[in-house]
Protein backbone atom coordinates (compact mmCIF):
# COMPACT_ATOMS: atom_id res chain seq x y z
CA UNK A 1 0.00 0.00 0.00
CA UNK A 2 2.88 2.28 0.81
CA UNK A 3 4.13 2.03 -2.71
CA UNK A 4 0.97 3.00 -3.69
CA UNK A 5 0.16 5.93 -1.90
CA UNK A 6 3.89 7.06 -3.27
CA UNK A 7 2.39 6.85 -6.64
CA UNK A 8 -0.79 8.69 -5.71
CA UNK A 9 1.46 11.06 -4.12
CA UNK A 10 3.85 11.52 -6.90
CA UNK A 11 1.57 13.50 -8.78
CA UNK A 12 4.60 13.52 -11.02
CA UNK A 13 4.48 16.07 -13.67
CA UNK A 14 4.76 17.20 -17.09
CA UNK A 15 6.30 20.79 -17.74
CA UNK A 16 7.12 22.95 -20.21
CA UNK A 17 10.36 22.97 -21.29
CA UNK A 18 10.89 26.29 -19.48
CA UNK A 19 9.56 24.74 -16.82
CA UNK A 20 10.83 23.31 -13.67
CA UNK A 21 8.37 21.86 -12.06
CA UNK A 22 8.55 18.13 -12.53
CA UNK A 23 11.66 17.62 -9.66
CA UNK A 24 10.83 19.78 -7.66
CA UNK A 25 7.44 18.33 -7.22
CA UNK A 26 8.49 15.00 -6.90
CA UNK A 27 11.41 15.49 -4.53
CA UNK A 28 8.67 17.52 -2.51
CA UNK A 29 6.34 14.91 -2.28
CA UNK A 30 8.72 12.16 -1.80
CA UNK A 31 9.82 13.87 1.77
CA UNK A 32 6.38 14.01 2.12
CA UNK A 33 5.78 10.24 1.91
CA UNK A 34 8.56 9.77 4.09
CA UNK A 35 6.37 10.68 6.52
CA UNK A 36 2.86 9.67 5.90
CA UNK A 37 1.90 6.99 8.18
CA UNK A 38 -1.59 6.23 7.31
CA UNK A 39 -0.52 5.19 3.76
CA UNK A 40 -2.98 3.24 3.05
CA UNK A 41 -6.83 3.77 0.89
CA UNK A 42 -8.91 4.57 4.30
CA UNK A 43 -6.74 7.63 4.82
CA UNK A 44 -8.26 9.43 1.05
CA UNK A 45 -11.74 8.11 2.97
CA UNK A 46 -14.56 10.48 4.68
CA UNK A 47 -14.31 12.55 7.78
CA UNK A 48 -17.85 13.15 7.78
CA UNK A 49 -19.05 13.22 10.94
CA UNK A 50 -22.57 11.34 10.51
CA UNK A 51 -21.68 8.01 11.62
CA UNK A 52 -25.58 7.22 10.98
CA UNK A 53 -26.29 5.35 7.71
CA UNK A 54 -29.93 6.78 7.06
CA UNK A 55 -29.76 6.13 3.33
CA UNK A 56 -33.07 8.34 2.61
CA UNK A 57 -31.41 11.43 3.56
CA UNK A 58 -34.25 12.05 5.83
CA UNK A 59 -32.60 10.62 9.06
CA UNK A 60 -32.08 12.05 12.28
CA UNK A 61 -28.89 13.57 11.64
CA UNK A 62 -28.55 16.98 13.46
CA UNK A 63 -26.20 19.00 11.95
CA UNK A 64 -27.84 19.45 7.96
CA UNK A 65 -27.11 22.92 8.00
CA UNK A 66 -30.37 24.73 7.03
CA UNK A 67 -32.38 21.24 6.62
CA UNK A 68 -32.94 20.82 3.23
CA UNK A 69 -36.15 20.25 1.53
CA UNK A 70 -34.69 16.41 1.89
CA UNK A 71 -36.92 16.13 -1.58
CA UNK A 72 -34.88 14.19 -3.62
CA UNK A 73 -33.74 11.18 -1.61
CA UNK A 74 -37.26 9.83 -2.03
CA UNK A 75 -36.50 10.40 -5.79
CA UNK A 76 -35.49 6.87 -5.50
CA UNK A 77 -38.99 5.38 -4.10
CA UNK A 78 -38.96 3.72 -0.68
CA UNK A 79 -36.23 3.59 1.32
CA UNK A 80 -34.60 0.69 0.27
CA UNK A 81 -34.45 1.90 -3.26
CA UNK A 82 -33.82 5.44 -2.63
CA UNK A 83 -30.39 5.87 -3.74
CA UNK A 84 -30.16 9.76 -5.00
CA UNK A 85 -28.11 11.79 -2.50
CA UNK A 86 -28.54 15.71 -3.15
CA UNK A 87 -25.96 17.68 -1.46
CA UNK A 88 -28.69 20.12 -1.18
CA UNK A 89 -30.32 17.63 1.59
CA UNK A 90 -27.32 17.80 3.33
CA UNK A 91 -26.95 21.45 4.26
CA UNK A 92 -25.09 22.76 0.89
CA UNK A 93 -26.48 26.44 0.73
CA UNK A 94 -25.28 26.69 -2.88
CA UNK A 95 -24.44 30.52 -2.67
CA UNK A 96 -20.34 30.28 -3.44
CA UNK A 97 -19.20 31.49 -0.27
CA UNK A 98 -20.60 29.21 2.35
CA UNK A 99 -18.37 26.28 2.83
CA UNK A 100 -20.26 23.51 1.43
CA UNK A 101 -17.74 20.84 1.70
CA UNK A 102 -19.16 19.32 4.92
CA UNK A 103 -22.45 18.83 2.31
CA UNK A 104 -20.65 17.14 -0.32
CA UNK A 105 -18.36 14.91 1.85
CA UNK A 106 -21.50 13.26 3.59
CA UNK A 107 -23.86 13.10 0.53
CA UNK A 108 -20.74 10.94 -1.00
CA UNK A 109 -20.37 9.25 2.59
CA UNK A 110 -24.05 7.66 2.25
CA UNK A 111 -23.90 7.14 -1.46
CA UNK A 112 -20.73 5.14 -0.88
CA UNK A 113 -22.36 3.26 1.92
CA UNK A 114 -25.24 2.62 0.12
CA UNK A 115 -26.38 -0.64 -2.33
CA UNK A 116 -26.57 -0.63 -6.47
CA UNK A 117 -26.64 1.90 -8.26
CA UNK A 118 -26.45 5.09 -6.48
CA UNK A 119 -26.07 8.81 -7.48
CA UNK A 120 -24.53 11.97 -5.79
CA UNK A 121 -26.75 14.72 -7.04
CA UNK A 122 -25.40 18.37 -7.03
CA UNK A 123 -27.89 20.40 -8.62
CA UNK A 124 -27.76 24.22 -10.07
CA UNK A 125 -25.77 26.72 -8.08
CA UNK A 126 -22.21 27.95 -7.03
CA UNK A 127 -20.65 25.27 -4.22
CA UNK A 128 -17.42 27.10 -2.73
CA UNK A 129 -15.62 23.94 -1.25
CA UNK A 130 -12.23 22.98 0.62
CA UNK A 131 -10.46 19.97 -0.31
CA UNK A 132 -12.03 16.94 -0.40
CA UNK A 133 -11.59 13.60 -0.50
CA UNK A 134 -13.98 11.38 -2.27
CA UNK A 135 -12.93 7.85 -1.28
CA UNK A 136 -13.89 4.18 -1.64
CA UNK A 137 -14.26 1.10 -1.10
CA UNK A 138 -17.96 1.17 -1.85
CA UNK A 139 -18.77 -2.48 -1.03
CA UNK A 140 -21.87 -2.43 -2.10
CA UNK A 141 -22.54 0.17 -4.54
CA UNK A 142 -22.79 -1.02 -8.37
CA UNK A 143 -22.10 2.30 -9.78
CA UNK A 144 -21.75 5.45 -8.63
CA UNK A 145 -23.04 8.65 -10.55
CA UNK A 146 -21.88 12.20 -9.76
CA UNK A 147 -24.08 14.07 -11.18
CA UNK A 148 -23.31 17.60 -11.35
CA UNK A 149 -24.57 20.80 -13.29
CA UNK A 150 -23.60 23.29 -10.75
CA UNK A 151 -20.36 24.92 -9.95
CA UNK A 152 -18.04 23.63 -7.92
CA UNK A 153 -15.77 26.62 -6.45
CA UNK A 154 -12.28 26.34 -5.18
CA UNK A 155 -11.08 27.80 -2.16
CA UNK A 156 -8.66 29.92 -2.75
CA UNK A 157 -6.60 29.95 0.87
CA UNK A 158 -3.80 27.45 0.09
CA UNK A 159 -3.19 26.93 3.70
CA UNK A 160 -6.51 24.59 3.03
CA UNK A 161 -4.74 22.42 1.04
CA UNK A 162 -1.90 19.83 2.82
CA UNK A 163 1.15 19.61 0.87
CA UNK A 164 0.71 17.63 -2.23
CA UNK A 165 -2.63 17.00 -2.17
CA UNK A 166 -5.53 17.58 -4.96
CA UNK A 167 -8.90 19.99 -4.19
CA UNK A 168 -10.81 17.00 -5.18
CA UNK A 169 -9.58 13.59 -5.27
CA UNK A 170 -11.57 10.80 -6.32
CA UNK A 171 -10.00 7.12 -5.29
CA UNK A 172 -10.53 3.75 -5.05
CA UNK A 173 -13.85 3.70 -6.61
CA UNK A 174 -15.02 1.24 -9.58
CA UNK A 175 -17.56 2.79 -11.60
CA UNK A 176 -17.64 6.02 -11.22
CA UNK A 177 -19.49 8.21 -13.63
CA UNK A 178 -18.72 11.97 -13.30
CA UNK A 179 -21.34 13.70 -15.90
CA UNK A 180 -24.39 16.68 -15.56
CA UNK A 181 -22.45 19.75 -17.26
CA UNK A 182 -20.56 20.91 -14.39
CA UNK A 183 -17.83 23.06 -13.54
CA UNK A 184 -14.64 23.04 -11.89
CA UNK A 185 -13.36 25.94 -11.22
CA UNK A 186 -10.08 25.90 -9.61
CA UNK A 187 -10.20 29.87 -8.80
CA UNK A 188 -6.63 29.61 -10.08
CA UNK A 189 -5.40 33.02 -10.86
CA UNK A 190 -5.28 34.08 -7.45
CA UNK A 191 -2.48 31.46 -6.96
CA UNK A 192 -0.73 31.67 -9.96
CA UNK A 193 1.39 34.44 -8.45
CA UNK A 194 2.59 32.04 -5.57
CA UNK A 195 3.81 29.19 -7.94
CA UNK A 196 7.63 29.48 -7.67
CA UNK A 197 8.02 26.63 -9.68
CA UNK A 198 8.93 28.44 -12.54
CA UNK A 199 11.49 30.21 -11.24
CA UNK A 200 12.79 27.42 -8.42
CA UNK A 201 13.86 24.35 -8.37
CA UNK A 202 12.67 23.66 -4.55
CA UNK A 203 9.06 25.09 -5.09
CA UNK A 204 5.86 24.63 -3.30
CA UNK A 205 3.62 22.67 -5.81
CA UNK A 206 0.30 24.14 -6.24
CA UNK A 207 -2.99 21.27 -5.96
CA UNK A 208 -4.30 19.86 -8.56
CA UNK A 209 -7.94 20.50 -9.36
CA UNK A 210 -9.13 17.15 -9.94
CA UNK A 211 -7.53 13.76 -9.28
CA UNK A 212 -8.10 10.52 -9.58
CA UNK A 213 -6.61 7.73 -7.72
CA UNK A 214 -6.66 4.19 -8.64
CA UNK A 215 -9.81 4.27 -9.86
CA UNK A 216 -11.01 1.34 -11.79
CA UNK A 217 -13.69 1.91 -14.77
CA UNK A 218 -14.38 6.05 -14.47
CA UNK A 219 -16.53 7.94 -16.89
CA UNK A 220 -16.37 11.41 -17.17
CA UNK A 221 -18.02 12.82 -20.20
CA UNK A 222 -19.62 16.45 -20.25
CA UNK A 223 -18.17 18.44 -17.42
CA UNK A 224 -15.96 21.61 -17.84
CA UNK A 225 -12.31 22.33 -15.70
CA UNK A 226 -11.54 26.30 -15.82
CA UNK A 227 -8.41 27.60 -13.95
CA UNK A 228 -6.70 24.92 -12.20
CA UNK A 229 -3.94 26.44 -9.36
CA UNK A 230 -1.92 23.09 -11.11
CA UNK A 231 -2.58 20.62 -13.40
CA UNK A 232 -6.38 20.57 -14.01
CA UNK A 233 -7.29 17.05 -13.55
CA UNK A 234 -4.53 13.89 -13.17
CA UNK A 235 -5.30 10.71 -13.08
CA UNK A 236 -2.60 7.93 -11.25
CA UNK A 237 -2.80 3.93 -10.74
CA UNK A 238 -6.23 3.57 -12.56
CA UNK A 239 -7.74 0.99 -14.86
CA UNK A 240 -10.41 1.65 -18.16
CA UNK A 241 -10.91 5.39 -17.68
CA UNK A 242 -12.90 6.99 -20.27
CA UNK A 243 -13.24 11.24 -20.81
CA UNK A 244 -15.10 12.94 -23.07
CA UNK A 245 -17.09 15.77 -24.17
CA UNK A 246 -14.38 17.48 -21.29
CA UNK A 247 -13.50 21.06 -21.04
CA UNK A 248 -10.65 22.76 -19.85
CA UNK A 249 -9.57 26.23 -19.89
CA UNK A 250 -6.79 27.94 -18.42
CA UNK A 251 -5.12 31.12 -20.00
CA UNK A 252 -2.07 30.44 -22.36
CA UNK A 253 0.55 31.97 -19.61
CA UNK A 254 -0.86 30.77 -16.48
CA UNK A 255 1.94 28.40 -15.01
CA UNK A 256 1.74 24.63 -15.03
CA UNK A 257 -1.81 23.94 -15.78
CA UNK A 258 -1.36 20.89 -18.08
CA UNK A 259 -4.91 19.83 -18.79
CA UNK A 260 -4.94 15.79 -18.09
CA UNK A 261 -1.95 14.25 -17.24
CA UNK A 262 -1.66 10.40 -16.77
CA UNK A 263 0.62 8.42 -14.65
CA UNK A 264 0.73 4.71 -14.72
CA UNK A 265 -2.40 4.00 -15.53
CA UNK A 266 -4.03 1.07 -17.49
CA UNK A 267 -6.53 1.51 -20.37
CA UNK A 268 -7.56 5.23 -20.90
CA UNK A 269 -9.83 6.87 -23.72
CA UNK A 270 -9.63 10.78 -24.04
CA UNK A 271 -12.10 11.70 -26.94
CA UNK A 272 -13.78 14.69 -28.07
CA UNK A 273 -12.37 17.36 -25.83
CA UNK A 274 -10.80 20.98 -26.13
CA UNK A 275 -8.10 21.79 -23.84
CA UNK A 276 -6.67 24.91 -23.77
CA UNK A 277 -3.87 25.46 -21.11
CA UNK A 278 -0.76 27.32 -19.65
CA UNK A 279 1.31 24.03 -20.30
CA UNK A 280 0.45 20.67 -21.89
CA UNK A 281 -3.47 20.11 -23.14
CA UNK A 282 -2.51 15.90 -22.33
CA UNK A 283 0.90 14.22 -20.58
CA UNK A 284 1.60 10.88 -20.78
CA UNK A 285 3.96 10.01 -18.05
CA UNK A 286 5.62 6.97 -16.83
CA UNK A 287 3.54 3.59 -16.60
CA UNK A 288 0.80 4.20 -19.14
CA UNK A 289 -0.40 1.57 -21.29
CA UNK A 290 -3.27 1.45 -23.73
CA UNK A 291 -3.58 5.13 -24.07
CA UNK A 292 -6.45 6.22 -26.96
CA UNK A 293 -6.61 9.60 -27.58
CA UNK A 294 -8.71 11.22 -30.20
CA UNK A 295 -10.84 14.52 -31.23
CA UNK A 296 -8.87 16.72 -29.16
CA UNK A 297 -8.61 20.26 -29.93
CA UNK A 298 -5.64 21.83 -28.47
CA UNK A 299 -4.41 25.01 -27.77
CA UNK A 300 -3.36 27.48 -26.66
CA UNK A 301 -0.90 24.75 -24.61
CA UNK A 302 2.06 22.84 -25.68
CA UNK A 303 0.84 20.45 -27.24
CA UNK A 304 0.04 16.69 -26.28
CA UNK A 305 3.62 15.08 -24.56
CA UNK A 306 4.65 11.42 -23.65
CA UNK A 307 6.99 12.37 -21.00
CA UNK A 308 8.62 13.55 -19.30
CA UNK A 309 10.45 10.61 -18.75
CA UNK A 310 13.10 8.75 -17.43
CA UNK A 311 14.16 11.03 -14.24
CA UNK A 312 13.37 8.39 -11.53
CA UNK A 313 14.57 5.16 -10.38
CA UNK A 314 10.95 3.69 -9.85
CA UNK A 315 9.70 4.51 -13.61
CA UNK A 316 7.91 2.15 -15.59
CA UNK A 317 7.33 1.59 -19.32
CA UNK A 318 4.92 3.55 -21.85
CA UNK A 319 3.12 1.47 -24.34
CA UNK A 320 0.34 1.36 -26.98
CA UNK A 321 -0.27 5.21 -27.10
CA UNK A 322 -2.58 5.90 -30.12
CA UNK A 323 -2.89 9.82 -30.70
CA UNK A 324 -5.38 10.37 -33.62
CA UNK A 325 -7.92 12.97 -35.30
CA UNK A 326 -6.94 15.99 -32.95
CA UNK A 327 -6.22 19.78 -34.06
CA UNK A 328 -3.58 21.88 -32.51
CA UNK A 329 -3.97 25.57 -32.46
CA UNK A 330 -1.17 27.74 -32.21
CA UNK A 331 0.08 25.20 -29.43
CA UNK A 332 4.72 25.72 -28.91
CA UNK A 333 4.41 21.61 -29.91
CA UNK A 334 2.11 19.70 -31.41
CA UNK A 335 3.33 15.84 -30.57
CA UNK A 336 6.54 15.31 -28.17
CA UNK A 337 7.90 12.69 -26.84
CA UNK A 338 10.38 13.91 -24.06
CA UNK A 339 13.29 12.13 -21.74
CA UNK A 340 15.53 13.50 -19.57
CA UNK A 341 19.41 12.36 -20.31
CA UNK A 342 20.93 10.76 -17.49
CA UNK A 343 17.96 8.83 -16.59
CA UNK A 344 18.77 6.22 -13.46
CA UNK A 345 17.35 3.22 -15.31
CA UNK A 346 16.76 1.90 -18.67
CA UNK A 347 12.61 1.58 -19.88
CA UNK A 348 11.25 1.48 -22.97
CA UNK A 349 8.72 3.78 -24.55
CA UNK A 350 7.54 1.59 -27.83
CA UNK A 351 4.35 1.58 -30.13
CA UNK A 352 3.16 4.66 -30.44
CA UNK A 353 1.20 6.46 -33.00
CA UNK A 354 0.36 9.52 -33.93
CA UNK A 355 -1.94 9.55 -36.78
CA UNK A 356 -4.50 12.03 -38.68
CA UNK A 357 -3.76 15.57 -37.27
CA UNK A 358 -4.10 19.19 -38.12
CA UNK A 359 -1.69 22.01 -36.88
CA UNK A 360 -2.14 25.71 -37.11
CA UNK A 361 0.40 27.75 -36.67
CA UNK A 362 2.21 25.61 -34.34
CA UNK A 363 6.06 26.07 -33.33
CA UNK A 364 7.62 22.19 -34.15
CA UNK A 365 4.51 19.57 -35.11
CA UNK A 366 6.95 16.72 -34.19
CA UNK A 367 9.33 16.96 -31.88
CA UNK A 368 11.69 14.14 -30.16
CA UNK A 369 13.74 15.42 -27.19
CA UNK A 370 15.75 13.20 -25.31
CA UNK A 371 18.10 15.96 -23.66
CA UNK A 372 14.54 17.44 -22.27
CA UNK A 373 15.76 19.79 -19.33
CA UNK A 374 13.52 22.06 -18.09
CA UNK A 375 16.65 23.66 -16.03
CA UNK A 376 18.89 26.36 -17.05
CA UNK A 377 21.19 23.38 -16.82
CA UNK A 378 21.21 19.60 -16.58
CA UNK A 379 22.86 16.82 -15.71
CA UNK A 380 23.83 15.23 -19.26
CA UNK A 381 26.68 13.43 -18.43
CA UNK A 382 25.31 10.22 -19.47
CA UNK A 383 22.63 9.79 -22.59
CA UNK A 384 18.89 9.21 -22.19
CA UNK A 385 18.16 5.27 -21.30
CA UNK A 386 14.38 5.16 -22.23
CA UNK A 387 14.70 3.57 -25.56
CA UNK A 388 11.99 4.75 -27.99
CA UNK A 389 11.20 2.53 -30.56
CA UNK A 390 8.11 1.72 -32.90
CA UNK A 391 7.05 4.87 -33.33
CA UNK A 392 4.66 6.24 -36.27
CA UNK A 393 3.79 9.59 -36.76
CA UNK A 394 1.28 9.57 -40.02
CA UNK A 395 -0.97 12.03 -42.22
CA UNK A 396 0.37 15.40 -39.99
CA UNK A 397 -0.83 18.66 -42.00
CA UNK A 398 -1.19 22.13 -41.54
CA UNK A 399 1.21 25.45 -40.59
CA UNK A 400 3.96 25.82 -38.60
CA UNK A 401 5.96 28.63 -37.26
CA UNK A 402 9.03 27.56 -36.39
CA UNK A 403 11.38 26.47 -39.77
CA UNK A 404 12.75 23.38 -37.81
CA UNK A 405 9.26 22.09 -37.65
CA UNK A 406 10.31 17.54 -37.56
CA UNK A 407 12.91 17.37 -34.63
CA UNK A 408 13.74 14.18 -34.00
CA UNK A 409 16.33 14.46 -30.86
CA UNK A 410 17.17 10.88 -30.14
CA UNK A 411 19.73 9.37 -27.49
CA UNK A 412 23.65 8.83 -28.22
CA UNK A 413 23.18 5.42 -25.74
CA UNK A 414 20.09 3.92 -27.18
CA UNK A 415 19.24 5.48 -30.47
CA UNK A 416 15.18 5.54 -31.49
CA UNK A 417 14.31 2.74 -33.62
CA UNK A 418 11.74 2.25 -36.14
CA UNK A 419 10.18 5.55 -36.52
CA UNK A 420 8.22 6.31 -39.36
CA UNK A 421 6.66 9.57 -40.90
CA UNK A 422 4.32 9.03 -43.48
CA UNK A 423 2.44 11.73 -45.63
CA UNK A 424 3.92 14.80 -42.95
CA UNK A 425 1.99 17.85 -44.84
CA UNK A 426 3.32 20.89 -43.46
CA UNK A 427 4.08 24.25 -44.22
CA UNK A 428 5.45 27.24 -42.69
CA UNK A 429 3.29 29.83 -41.46
CA UNK A 430 5.38 32.62 -42.98
CA UNK A 431 7.79 32.20 -45.94
CA UNK A 432 10.24 29.97 -44.51
CA UNK A 433 11.31 26.25 -45.80
CA UNK A 434 10.94 23.68 -43.40
CA UNK A 435 13.75 21.55 -42.52
CA UNK A 436 13.24 18.26 -40.68
CA UNK A 437 16.32 17.04 -38.28
CA UNK A 438 17.76 13.44 -36.89
CA UNK A 439 19.89 12.98 -34.53
CA UNK A 440 20.59 9.37 -33.32
CA UNK A 441 17.62 8.43 -35.12
CA UNK A 442 17.03 5.64 -37.52
CA UNK A 443 13.62 7.17 -39.23
CA UNK A 444 12.02 6.26 -42.74
CA UNK A 445 9.97 8.73 -44.42
CA UNK A 446 7.37 7.47 -46.74
CA UNK A 447 4.20 8.48 -48.55
CA UNK A 448 4.20 12.47 -49.61
CA UNK A 449 6.10 14.39 -47.33
CA UNK A 450 6.35 18.34 -47.82
CA UNK A 451 10.15 18.60 -46.42
CA UNK A 452 12.94 16.81 -46.93
CA UNK A 453 13.76 13.76 -44.83
CA UNK A 454 16.75 14.36 -42.36
CA UNK A 455 18.80 10.77 -41.33
C1 LIG B 1 -36.37 7.46 5.83
O1 LIG B 1 -35.70 6.91 6.95
C2 LIG B 1 -36.31 7.23 8.17
C3 LIG B 1 -35.42 6.73 9.29
O2 LIG B 1 -34.35 5.96 8.82
C4 LIG B 1 -37.70 6.59 8.19
O3 LIG B 1 -38.34 6.91 9.40
C5 LIG B 1 -38.51 7.14 7.03
O4 LIG B 1 -39.75 6.49 6.95
C6 LIG B 1 -37.78 6.96 5.72
N1 LIG B 1 -38.47 7.67 4.66
C7 LIG B 1 -38.70 7.12 3.49
C8 LIG B 1 -39.38 7.98 2.49
O5 LIG B 1 -38.41 5.96 3.20
C1 LIG C 1 -19.61 3.74 5.81
O1 LIG C 1 -20.20 3.60 7.09
C2 LIG C 1 -19.30 3.16 8.07
C3 LIG C 1 -20.06 2.93 9.38
O2 LIG C 1 -21.34 3.42 9.31
C4 LIG C 1 -18.22 4.20 8.27
O3 LIG C 1 -17.28 3.79 9.22
C5 LIG C 1 -17.51 4.40 6.94
O4 LIG C 1 -16.57 5.44 7.06
C6 LIG C 1 -18.49 4.75 5.85
N1 LIG C 1 -17.82 4.76 4.59
C7 LIG C 1 -17.69 5.87 3.89
C8 LIG C 1 -16.98 5.78 2.58
O5 LIG C 1 -18.13 6.93 4.26
C1 LIG D 1 -9.38 -2.37 -9.62
O1 LIG D 1 -9.00 -3.53 -10.32
C2 LIG D 1 -7.83 -4.12 -9.79
C3 LIG D 1 -7.41 -5.24 -10.72
O2 LIG D 1 -8.49 -6.04 -11.02
C4 LIG D 1 -8.12 -4.61 -8.38
O3 LIG D 1 -6.98 -5.18 -7.81
C5 LIG D 1 -8.55 -3.41 -7.54
O4 LIG D 1 -8.93 -3.82 -6.25
C6 LIG D 1 -9.72 -2.72 -8.19
N1 LIG D 1 -10.00 -1.49 -7.45
C7 LIG D 1 -11.24 -1.08 -7.19
C8 LIG D 1 -11.37 0.20 -6.46
O5 LIG D 1 -12.21 -1.71 -7.52
C1 LIG E 1 0.28 -1.35 -30.17
O1 LIG E 1 -0.70 -0.37 -29.81
C2 LIG E 1 -1.98 -0.62 -30.33
C3 LIG E 1 -2.87 0.53 -29.90
O2 LIG E 1 -2.39 1.70 -30.41
C4 LIG E 1 -2.50 -1.94 -29.82
O3 LIG E 1 -3.75 -2.19 -30.40
C5 LIG E 1 -1.52 -3.05 -30.17
O4 LIG E 1 -1.95 -4.24 -29.57
C6 LIG E 1 -0.15 -2.70 -29.64
N1 LIG E 1 0.80 -3.70 -30.09
C7 LIG E 1 1.61 -4.30 -29.26
C8 LIG E 1 2.56 -5.28 -29.85
O5 LIG E 1 1.61 -4.06 -28.05
C1 LIG F 1 -6.84 8.40 -40.45
O1 LIG F 1 -7.70 8.86 -41.47
C2 LIG F 1 -7.86 7.92 -42.53
C3 LIG F 1 -8.65 8.59 -43.63
O2 LIG F 1 -9.76 9.22 -43.09
C4 LIG F 1 -8.56 6.68 -41.98
O3 LIG F 1 -8.69 5.72 -42.98
C5 LIG F 1 -7.70 6.10 -40.86
O4 LIG F 1 -8.36 5.01 -40.25
C6 LIG F 1 -7.41 7.14 -39.80
N1 LIG F 1 -6.46 6.61 -38.85
C7 LIG F 1 -6.77 6.44 -37.57
C8 LIG F 1 -5.69 5.87 -36.73
O5 LIG F 1 -7.85 6.70 -37.10
C1 LIG G 1 2.58 31.97 -37.29
O1 LIG G 1 2.33 31.32 -36.03
C2 LIG G 1 2.85 32.03 -34.92
C3 LIG G 1 2.67 31.15 -33.70
O2 LIG G 1 1.35 30.71 -33.56
C4 LIG G 1 2.14 33.36 -34.81
O3 LIG G 1 2.67 34.09 -33.72
C5 LIG G 1 2.34 34.13 -36.09
O4 LIG G 1 1.61 35.32 -36.04
C6 LIG G 1 1.90 33.32 -37.28
N1 LIG G 1 2.22 34.02 -38.51
C7 LIG G 1 1.32 34.23 -39.45
C8 LIG G 1 1.80 34.96 -40.66
O5 LIG G 1 0.17 33.82 -39.35
C1 LIG H 1 25.41 18.96 -21.97
O1 LIG H 1 24.77 20.21 -21.87
C2 LIG H 1 25.62 21.30 -22.17
C3 LIG H 1 24.81 22.55 -21.97
O2 LIG H 1 24.12 22.51 -20.76
C4 LIG H 1 26.12 21.20 -23.61
O3 LIG H 1 26.98 22.26 -23.87
C5 LIG H 1 26.81 19.87 -23.81
O4 LIG H 1 27.13 19.72 -25.17
C6 LIG H 1 25.90 18.73 -23.39
N1 LIG H 1 26.61 17.47 -23.46
C7 LIG H 1 26.10 16.40 -24.08
C8 LIG H 1 26.91 15.17 -24.01
O5 LIG H 1 25.02 16.43 -24.65
C1 LIG I 1 8.42 -1.17 -36.98
O1 LIG I 1 7.18 -0.41 -37.06
C2 LIG I 1 6.23 -0.99 -37.89
C3 LIG I 1 5.07 -0.03 -38.00
O2 LIG I 1 4.96 0.81 -36.92
C4 LIG I 1 5.83 -2.33 -37.30
O3 LIG I 1 4.88 -2.93 -38.14
C5 LIG I 1 7.07 -3.22 -37.19
O4 LIG I 1 6.73 -4.41 -36.54
C6 LIG I 1 8.15 -2.54 -36.39
N1 LIG I 1 9.35 -3.31 -36.40
C7 LIG I 1 10.12 -3.45 -35.34
C8 LIG I 1 11.38 -4.23 -35.54
O5 LIG I 1 9.87 -2.95 -34.26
Amino acid sequence: MEQWMKLALICICLICHEIATVEAARAKLDTLMADDSSSDGSSLSSSGSSGDSSSNGSGDSSDKGSGGTLSSASSGGSNKGSNSFNVMDYGAKADGKNDDSKAFQQAWSEACNATGKVKVIIPNGEYFLNPIQFSGPCPNVQALIFQMQGTLKASTDLSKYGDGDGWLEFGWVDHLTITGGGTFDGQGAVSWPYNQCPKQKDCKVLPTSVKFLSTNNTVVEGVTSLNSKFFHMALLNCINFKGSGITIKAPGDSPNTDGIHLESNTGVTLSGSNIGTGDDCISIGQGNTQVSISGITCGPGHGISVGSLGRYKTEKDVGSIIVRDSTFIETINGVRIKTWANSPTSTKASNMTFENLTMKNVGTPILIDQTYCPYVKCDNSTSSRVKLNDIKFKNIHGTASMAEAVVLECSKGVPCQNISLQNINLKHNGSETLKSTCLNAMAEFSGTNSLPPCS
